[in-house]
């Protein structure tokens, strides 16, 4: 049984950066008036307190969304992503953090489709009863690198994939090449959105080299660290984000956002970003 609970994390500075790059590539979708597809293969269970046990085991969130919560200076699209928070909380304090398919049911058309997978149960539980009715979602208890398969291509030819899993095992950075290498053959033109944790780890390190060898048409990595691994090597640094196919104008968005969210989010002085791109 997996321990990973995302419930811990939630809101922290590696949410803050997925969950930006999510909605930018949403927002980027919902510009051409065809459907699409969304698919997240590690979805968690949509939504989280903020004032349970687990969030405030560490207090993650404090942060990550409690650094922008108040600011009254954000740059556009974070202002967007915070805007999406605060639709979350409707009863106006930061009591509650939207999980990837509630960014995903804020930001989509009634016409786009969902689909989540999560193998853990009671995530999944939750995940469910959350989705219970919403036009165009389905939620899958099960595997989602396997998953992936049968999603792809969709019959719209438009698709967005995020890939977050909790790498609690070695072996998910290769499964997350593997399944790369497979979704890529099968639909090449996806939007692929893949979340690495920056962590001392050989794994870690070598993803977005093995990631960029399966991106010929072109690909982005964004990377936020805000904080230093402690003295033996353990710790969450940052985090980056790899996207295969990304939209034309996420490079230049995440310019203007990027040094800003250094500054705002950063815990020591050698806090920054990283940001690159290959088109082809
Ligand atoms: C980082 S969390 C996901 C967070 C979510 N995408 C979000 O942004 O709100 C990773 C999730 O993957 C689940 N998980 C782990 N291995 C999985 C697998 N092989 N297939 C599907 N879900 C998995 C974990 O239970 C956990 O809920």
């Amino acid at each position: 049984m997996l321990a990973y609970r995302h419930a811990f994390h939630a809101g922290n500075h590696a949410d803050v950066l997925k969950h930006l790059v999510l909605t930018m590539v949403l927002r980027y979708m919902n510009g051409k008036d065809k459907p699409y597809r969304f698919v997240d293969t590690h979805a968690g269970a949509g939504g989280y307190s903020l004032e349970g046990r687990y969030a405030n085991k560490k207090a993650e969130y404090a942060q990550g969304i409690g650094r922008l919560w108040d600011r009254t200076d954000l740059p556009a699209p974070v202002a967007d992503y915070v805007a999406l928070v605060r639709e979350f909380n409707p009863q106006g304090g930061l009591t509650q953090y939207p999980g990837s398919p509630a960014f995903a049911r804020l930001v989509m058309r009634p016409g786009d489709q969902q689909r989540f997978f999560e193998l853990h149960p009671t995530d999944e539980r939750i995940l469910s009863s959350y989705a219970q009715g919403q036009r165009g979602v389905e939620v899958h208890h099960g595997d989602g690198f396997e998953g992936l398969k049968g999603q792809l291509p969709p019959s719209s030819r438009r698709g967005v994939v995020l890939i977050d899993p909790s790498y609690e095992l070695n072996a998910d950075y290769a499964r997350v090449v593997a399944t790369l290498r497979d979704a890529l053959q099968r639909f090449a033109e996806g939007v692929y959105l893949v979340w690495y944790p920056q962590v001392s780890k050989v794994e870690a390190a070598q993803l977005p080299r093995r990631l960029e060898a399966l991106a010929p048409k072109g690909w982005l990595h964004a990377r936020l660290t805000v904080q230093r691994v402690d003295s033996q090597g353990f710790g969450l640094a940052g985090s980056g984000m790899f996207v295969i196919n990304p939209p034309y104008t996420l490079h230049d968005e995440l310019a203007g956002v990027l040094p800003w969210l250094v500054e705002v989010l950063g815990q020591v002085d050698g806090a920054n970003f990283l940001l690159d791109q290959r088109t082809a």
